[in-house]
């Protein structure tokens, strides 16, 4: 029988001379693994329709059964596969894709998502050509520091926004991923999400299930724009946690205080935080660790203790404050990690990643947690259950996660090492998956310094995540480009900040205000007529968030292509939108194109209003307090765009 060409999930050791999608030495050394067609069946699940596909390898008690949901609304495809043998001794598996799949095309283009500290989803594109290209990760924590789980791929030509054959894939995995392009010898292409094997043969028992993280995908015939917003409905419809709720505004502390801080302080930020009109007050590091505290990023962390020093009234106290002044109250946590300067260090050194007989290298001078052994994931459920036991009305968590793992090795898994990197991840969603079943309606934003954790599986257990410490507007407004791709903005955290003072407050909280807003600034650095320009703005978005964060997104204007960006939300019955443009750094006699919007009714007439004004200043935008179709916005547009540096509008749109 022939194995060449176009086999479902292809094993190691046949002739199909390609990447396998799944790779085993078998308890007898035999490298070879065929699977056939056994049965498949459908069933309904909830939003579409599950396939089940069994294979077998009809030499070896091997099975492998291929998981797909089809989103039939969404059109978005979510598949993942499960692998389990019933050989007399363990096998090594050492490939393990989350699927395969298969493309025929003429050209293939591929957008890929890097990143680095403060420089997060930069996109890029190039042509795949023949042979292999592979974007991994081996950072094990923290994982997608250097590159994010998603990628974009234009069939026939690059990716457009509103035309073309595009494919968008997302890995729900919160650690070592890889993602292999490979153009066969006669020019098709498959591409295999998984799990990075890399330093990870994992020794499968018998009737042990191997179960991949899942893979997510969207097709469009109409460019990136349909296929981010197909993204954006799935996750809010089926995977994202409170995917259908409300996001809360915040006032942050970090880099207002950054470590300095006392219980007195607080309650007068918390006061602040009331007087701008957010919901929430987020206490952010440096609020624990007694015997070494936190007052840097040198001592504390594992010691899960309020710092009588700082704070002598514990979170009780501060809770109390919070109700006072009449905000909710959240707390930031990093749970996984440890300073050796730590009381928790003094007592389990054995429960942290570190590696015999070398030099320990200390990134960000902590360790990662070793979360395969079952003791350390108590602990860190303990770090959040303490918490919220001794303070049910602790509002939200921000949880972070800032170094990757370094001197890799467990001491729980002793010579199993080659499963850490899977099952450290597989830990931490035992962890988490306790914190959602216990306090399921308790926010929490994934950070990870920036936005080094971004994919759909922590997602399930996070109502947002960070998208970067670089909250200098120009660069957010690439930032968030790249993130929206993916990610809905109700899952993107952006921060009004002081990077960047040249540019104006309102300018910042501009480009906050498209994702779900917060503050992270003192709010005496204002001037009465910004704090009130502030203020307004927080109004404005708690009014219109149904529509920026549950509506529908249009990229209008990219910043990738020049000196002006503009994005838009649609409520979905078409009767409210959002416009925003911007102008970053406009050319001398710059040619101004007006705006064309989408996602209007053409058939409605709108009232096109300018909001987020400074006090006293009026719109000079043309067509402000005027009534046009949904058809000529969406074909002559507005004039939106000026000739000034750093320059914002926010535009409202009502049907009448
Ligand atoms: C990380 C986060 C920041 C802040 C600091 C605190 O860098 O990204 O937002 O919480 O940790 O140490």
């Amino acid at each position: 029988v022939s194995t060449r060409g176009w086999e479902v999930y292809p094993g190691s050791g046949a002739e199909d001379y390609f990447e396998p999608a799944v790779a085993i030495t078998h308890s007898d050394g035999n490298p070879c693994t065929i699977l056939r067609y056994v049965s498949s069946e459908q069933k309904d699940v909830a939003g579409g329709t599950e396939t089940v596909i069994n294979l077998k390898d009809d030499k070896y008690p091997v099975e492998v059964t291929l998981h797909y949901i089809a989103y039939p609304k969404e059109n978005v495809i979510k598949t993942w596969s499960e692998i389990r043998h019933n050989e007399k001794k363990p096998v090594a598996l050492w490939r393990y894709a989350s699927t395969m799949l298969y493309f025929s095309a003429s050209d293939y283009f591929l957008t890929e998502f890097s990143s680095d500290w403060a420089k997060e989803a930069q996109m890029s594109s190039q042509q795949l050509r023949f042979g292999k290209k592979v974007i991994d990760t081996k950072l094990g924590s923290r994982a997608a520091m250097h590159t994010h789980p998603f990628f974009e791929l234009g069939l026939g030509q690059p990716v457009q926004e509103t035309q073309g054959r595009v494919m968008l894939g997302t890995v729900g995995w919160t650690g070592n991923f890889q993602f292999t392009f490979e153009v066969d010898n006669v020019g098709n292409l498959r591409v295999i999400p998984a799990i990075n094997p890399y330093a990870s043969t994992y020794e499968l028992k018998a009737d042990e299930v191997f179960s991949t993280p899942e893979f997510m995908f969207t097709f469009s015939n109409n460019g990136t724009g349909e296929a981010s917003r197909n993204f954006h409905d799935w996750a809010r419809n089926h995977q994202l946690k409170d995917g259908q709720g409300d996001r809360l505004s915040l006032l942050n502390n970090w880099e207002n205080t950054y470590f300095k801080f006392d219980q007195q302080l607080l309650a007068q930020l918390m006061k602040e935080a009331k007087a701008l009109g957010v919901d929430m007050f987020l206490l952010d590091d440096g609020w624990f660790g007694n015997k070494h505290p936190r007052n840097s990023d040198n001592a504390g962390l594992g010691d899960w203790e309020a710092m009588k020093s700082k704070l002598p009234g514990g979170i009780p106290a501060l809770v109390d404050a919070a109700k006072e002044a009449g905000v909710k109250f959240g707390i930031w946590i990093e749970p996984e990690m440890v300073n050796p300067r730590s009381e928790l260090f003094e007592k389990h050194p054995d429960w942290a990643i570190t590696l015999p007989n070398r030099e320990t290298y200390y990134y960000r001078n902590q360790l990662v947690l070793d979360l395969s052994n079952p003791k350390v994931q108590d602990f860190v459920f303990g770090v959040v259950d303490n918490i919220l036991t001794e303070n049910p009305e602790v509002a939200y968590f921000k949880w972070d996660c800032n170094s990757p793992i370094t001197n890799i090795y467990s001491p729980y898994l002793k010579n199993k090492q080659g499963q850490l990197y899977i099952d450290h991840v597989r830990g931490i969603y035992n962890v988490l998956k306790r914190v959602k079943e216990k306090y399921p309606n308790t926010p929490m934003m994934l950070c990870s310094g920036g936005g080094a954790r971004c994919d759909y599986e922590a997602l399930k257990y996070f109502t947002e995540f960070w998208c970067s410490d670089n909250t200098d507007p120009i660069e957010r407004l690439y930032i968030q480009w790249g993130f929206s791709q993916i990610f809905p903005v109700k899952a993107m955290a952006a921060h009004v900040t002081s990077w960047n003072k040249r540019t104006s407050v309102k300018f910042r909280t501009d480009v906050a205000s498209m994702c779900k807003l917060g503050f992270d600034l003192g709010l005496k650095e204002l001037n009465a007529n910004e704090l009130a320009y502030c203020q307004s703005a927080v109004a404005n978005w708690t009014r219109l968030k149904k529509v920026i964060l549950d509506g529908d997104q249009y990229r209008l204007v990219s910043p990738y292509d020049g000196n002006h960006m503009a994005v838009m939300y649609a409520a979905p019955d078409k009767n409210k939108a959002v416009l925003y443009t911007y102008d970053i750094h406009p050319r001398y006699a710059e040619n101004l194109l007006p705006v064309t919007l989408q996602g209007l009714d053409a058939k409605k007439m709108y009232k096109v209003k300018e909001i987020n004004l400074m006090p006293n200043k009026k719109s000079d935008l043309d067509a402000n307090e005027k009534t046009y179709s949904g058809d000529y916005l969406m074909k002559v547009g507005i004039h939106a765009f000026t000739a000034n540096r750093t320059f914002s509008r926010v535009i409202e749109l009502t049907a009448e």
